[in-house]
């Protein structure tokens, strides 16, 4: 059964101006209630945008250690800075590296009138 974490923002939380993320690019937010730490990262590339949880499937790590370098260099997929695995933009699923098969978990995001939201 899954928990809930209490710091995961609910349905409707803006997150920041859609020309605050880079194109291509991607963004980092952080969340805390109490103990409890949500991480999530928007990316971002041409019409492309989509939210995932940011905890790497391989060992639960997150992506990234800066808050905007969650691409490869020229922006083609998700890099995990643990151990090298590559990541779909568009699905999160894990196409090169040691959890091949596995993929980022889906962290819904909706754009509205040019700003991001939580959705
Ligand atoms: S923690 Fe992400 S590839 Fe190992």
């Amino acid at each position: 059964m899954a928990v809930s974490n209490p710091a995961r923002p609910a349905p409707g939380e803006r997150l920041c101006a859609l020309a605050e993320i880079a194109d291509p690019g991607a963004r980092g937010f952080r969340f805390r209630q109490d103990s409890a730490l949500f991480a999530g990262v928007v990316v971002r590339r041409g019409a492309l945008l989509a939210g995932y949880v940011d905890v790497c499937p391989h060992a639960g790590w997150p992506l990234a250690a800066l808050d905007d370098r969650f691409l490869t260099r020229n922006g083609d997929h998700i890099l995990c800075s643990g151990h090298g695995a590559l990541f779909d933009l568009a699905d999160g699923a894990c196409v090169v590296g040691p959890c091949l098969g596995e993929r980022l978990a889906p962290w819904p995001i909706t754009l509205r009138g040019g700003d991001v939201f939580t959705a």
